[in-house]
């Protein structure tokens, strides 16, 4: 398997914000809660880690039930598997679903991410070395150059290079066929591609969060390759905190893990979950000190919302996309935030969380 580069670029959420109205402990997330690879997770325990078959991969059932029709159909007729585009929240299992596919499929499987395919000659490049039935993952797909977009169009379509050698006058076009290829896309912003690329793509995919009981069973799975002694109930505990992300889920697990280890506890319990959590200031639904802040200026500035966007990035200090694409998926998916047309507004249960007094119910429903 060549790995060509599957490094994501870090995400512009190093904004310290402007006020502190929450009283709470230093931002956490930054480190613990982030959604995204820590640079320390690239490395080989976390490859250890990440399921190498379908049997291995849990939840996304809906996911997996397309995609082993569409490898059982692929492989009895002997063709490739159609152009697939994963998108989702990160850290829900795209680059681990794209290695599976191959190790199902018996092919290679060449990663990268579009930001290394700058110059045409490294897409170039990557298509020509590819073998007949060969994926090629593309990680952030949604910032592909111009360029390499368009030498992407005929390689998906007719798996065909189109070239032009020389200059002005002279400059005449070459055709060179390639292998019959899959491309598998992830993106996280799945409204960033354009959409000639997005119809090239015949199956088109989203991950979803993970439930409390799934991110549970990956725990447990995790302890295990890890040697460490788990009881169910301590899975839950950490599954709850893990904002229904199996990346987060495991590096909880690890920070758990080690505080078990230095207090010499045999088992990983919910008391030592808990308590282990609480140290590295986890909050029991998994909330960072963003989360709160973002709840509470909508809560105590804004009356619970509506309120624009832009307007609560610029009374947190943060930026409307880190909001949109970090935050606000988690905090909709628990029934905190509702996005309307009007703007955000914040639901009952946030209000209870931060120990404000919610709204009367009535309120609530007239203010959306
Ligand atoms: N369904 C799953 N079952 C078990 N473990 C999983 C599953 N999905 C993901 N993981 C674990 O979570 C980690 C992160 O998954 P992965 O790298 O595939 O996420 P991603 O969606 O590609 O994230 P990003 O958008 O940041 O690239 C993996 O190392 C793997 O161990
Ligand atoms: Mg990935």
């Amino acid at each position: 398997m060549a790995i060509i580069s599957s490094k994501k670029q870090p995400h512009d959420s190093s904004k310290e914000p402007k006020q502190h109205q929450v009283p709470s402990p230093a931002p956490a997330k930054k480190s613990i809660l982030q959604p995204e690879a820590a640079i320390e997770e690239q490395g080989k325990q976390e490859e250890s880690m990440r399921p190498q078959q379908f049997a291995d991969y849990i939840g996304q059932k809906d996911l997996k039930d397309v995609l082993e029709i569409a490898i059982k159909a692929a492989k009895s007729r002997k063709e490739v598997l159609d152009h697939l585009l994963l998108y989702g929240p990160p850290g829900l299992g795209k680059t681990t679903m794209a290695m599976i596919l191959a190790a199902e499929m018996g092919v290679n499987c060449t990663l990268t991410s579009a930001p290394a395919l700058e110059r045409p000659r490294d897409i170039v490049g990557l298509l020509v070395n590819l073998k007949p039935g060969d994926i090629l993952f593309i990680d952030e797909i949604h910032r592909l150059s111009r360029m390499a977009e368009e030498i992407l169009y005929p390689a998906m379509e007719d798996y065909r290079l189109d070239i032009t050698i020389g200059k002005g006058s002279s400059a005449r076009t070459r055709s060179i066929s390639l292998s019959k290829f899959t491309l598998v896309g992830a993106t996280t912003r799945v409204g960033a591609l354009t959409s000639p690329l997005r119809d090239r793509f015949g199956l088109i995919q989203k991950l979803k969060f993970y439930e409390v009981e799934e991110l549970s069973q990956i725990i447990q799975r995790s302890a295990r390759l890890l040697n460490t002694t788990i009881t169910e109930d301590g899975a839950r505990e950490i599954a709850r905190r893990s904002r229904g992300t199996p990346r987060i889920a495991n590096r909880l697990l690890k920070r758990v893990r080690d505080y078990a280890e230095v207090k010499s506890f045999q088992t990983i319990t919910e008391t030592v979950a808990a308590e282990a959590l609480q140290l590295f200031q986890v909050d029991p639904c998994g909330l960072d000190w963003t989360d709160r802040r973002l709840l509470s200026t909508i809560i105590e500035q804004f009356h619970g919302g509506p309120v624009g966007l832009e307007t609560i990035a610029a009374a947190t200090g943060e930026d409307t996309q880190t909001i949109e694409e970090l935050y606000e998926p988690y905090l909709m998916q628990i029934g905190y935030l509702c996005r309307t047309p009007r703007g955000r507004v914040a639901q009952a249960a946030a209000y209870k969380h931060l120990g404000f007094k919610p709204p009367q119910q009535e309120q609530l429903s007239l203010l959306q």
